[in-house]
């Protein structure tokens, strides 16, 4: 039987998952490959280390050069992590003529470009399915499934970490750091655990996303980035209130109808109002989901586990198997990467429409209410509901909930910047925005 030779750089998490799936699942990797899988090396820092699956020594190395090198070895698998030492690795294998299979959102967010381009000259494939939402198979999905039809949107749950707290903070009230302690301790998120919850992770995974959904070439810094840092049990009353409940989405859509020559998109992440009854507010713990909306299929639901050695392994290992099927019929580069130019520009986050859910803290004075709704009036923003809590002690501000119609990103805040200098407003506007998903 032919013999596929891969080489793996990184033996932690997500590199103990894939030993142990072609391992385990050998037999049925060949019957539906028609070629064996033959891990010939690994590459790590420490290999003196415990690992979570046995593996004679002779396989390691601290050197991720001796992959390279290596002729017996035609597909480098890239699960160290960070941009620095895997941007080399990768460069050089591609360099090298070998094809790569990475889960790095990192990587692909910041120096996408550079990789797809000379794996493109070399002739050689790039896949990425663990990349984004762990083991749930999206990126297989926009290349293949959907490639005859056009996406209009895509709504994602992809940081697990952000949505465990999320789902703690709105079904047990609790205030978000108690929620995030409780993360750590279950290992849900890291000991820092800023990425996950700026928002910054979900964004580079969003650039994955609208570059196979749309042909957008965008940079994490090019998404509107807000993270879950500021939002109180109360939100989450308020908002069960309305009828909603928050979480954290990455959101990119065709905000033009789909119709302009070039076409424009949105693409943002931050926490949002969404319908309680909607199928992504069922999205609970640290699960994952992602919405597609498409002009043919209408709406898919991608949902599973987006972390984790087992779950991350299997997508890293699908895509094993899927470029050794282009090797094995000669075909690489069946599937094209990305185009190298954009098909779509960015929409000015400032251009954006959504309703909005604003939590004023006032003074408890005649005439705030009727002020607050003047000012937004004269942007052109109409009130759909308001709500006020019954305050309890004199002196102290109160909460003035209103949930605005469709509105301009810029008029809202421009009108929240008038309304923050108000005397009778005591600390600044928290602004949720509401998603109909
Ligand atoms: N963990 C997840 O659930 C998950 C989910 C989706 C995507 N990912 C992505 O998958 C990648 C790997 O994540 P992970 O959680 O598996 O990380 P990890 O547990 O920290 O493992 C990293 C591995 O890389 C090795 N390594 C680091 N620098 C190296 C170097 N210069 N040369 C050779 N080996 C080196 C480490 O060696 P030692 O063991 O000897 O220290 C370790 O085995 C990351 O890009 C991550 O974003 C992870």
């Amino acid at each position: 039987m032919r013999e596929i030779g891969i080489g793996i750089a990184g033996f932690g998490t997500v590199g103990g998952g894939v030993i142990s799936i072609l391992r385990s699942h050998a037999r049925e990797i060949e019957a539906r490959l028609g070629a064996r899988i033959v891990v010939r090396r690994v590459a790590v820092r420490d290999p003196a280390k415990e690992r979570m699956v046995d593996l004679d020594r002779s396989f390691l190395t601290t050197r991720y050069q001796d992959l390279i090198t290596d002729p017996s070895i035609q597909v480098v698998v890239e699960l160290v992590g960070g941009t620095t030492e895997a941007r080399a690795l990768v460069l050089a294998a591609l360099g090298a003529g070998k094809h790569v299979v990475t889960a790095n959102k990192a990587l692909l967010a910041f120096h996408g470009d550079e990789i797809f381009r000379l794996a493109q000259e070399k002739g050689v494939d790039v896949y990425y399915e663990g990349a984004v939402a762990g083991g749930v198979p999206v990126i297989r999905t926009l290349r293949e499934a959907l490639a005859s039809d056009r996406i209009q949107a895509i709504h994602g749950i992809v940081n697990g970490t952000t949505n465990y707290i999320l789902t703690s903070m709105a079904e047990k009230g609790e205030p978000l750091a108690k929620a995030l302690a409780e993360a750590q301790r279950l290992g849900y998120a890291e000991a820092d655990p800023t990425l996950d919850v700026s928002g910054g992770d979900a964004a580079q995974k969003l650039c994955l996303l609208a570059q196979l959904a749309f042909g957008a070439r965008l940079a994490p810094q090019d998404v509107l980035t807000e993270g879950i840092l500021g939002l109180l049990p109360e939100d989450f009353a308020w908002a069960k209130t309305f009828g909603y409940t928050i979480k954290l989405l990455a959101v990119a859509r065709r905000s033009d109808g789909g119709t302009a020559p070039g076409g424009l998109i949105e693409a943002r992440v931050h926490p949002a109002l969404i319908p309680a009854d909607s199928m992504l507010a069922g999205v609970r713990g640290a699960m994952n989901a992602v919405l597609l909306r498409s002009d043919a299929l209408g709406p898919t639901l991608l949902f599973g586990q987006g972390a984790g050695a087992m779950p991350t392994g299997s997508a890293v290992v699908a895509d094993i198997i899927d470029l050794s099927r282009n090797l094995v019929s000669g075909s690489p580069g069946r599937v094209p990467l990305p185009p190298a130019t954009p098909l779509v520009s960015l929409r000015s986050h400032s251009e954006i429409r959504t309703s909005y859910y604003l939590r004023f803290s006032v003074k408890d004075a005649p005439g705030v209410l009727a002020r607050i709704a003047a000012t937004l009036a004269s942007r052109g923003i109409s009130i759909s509901a308001v709500q006020q809590r019954e305050h309890d002690e004199e002196g102290v501000p109160v909460a003035l909930v209103i949930v605005t119609h469709e509105a301009r990103e810029a008029d809202l805040q421009a009108a929240i910047g008038e309304i923050d200098r108000f005397d009778t407003t005591s600390a600044p506007t928290r602004l949720i925005r509401i998603e109909a998903v």
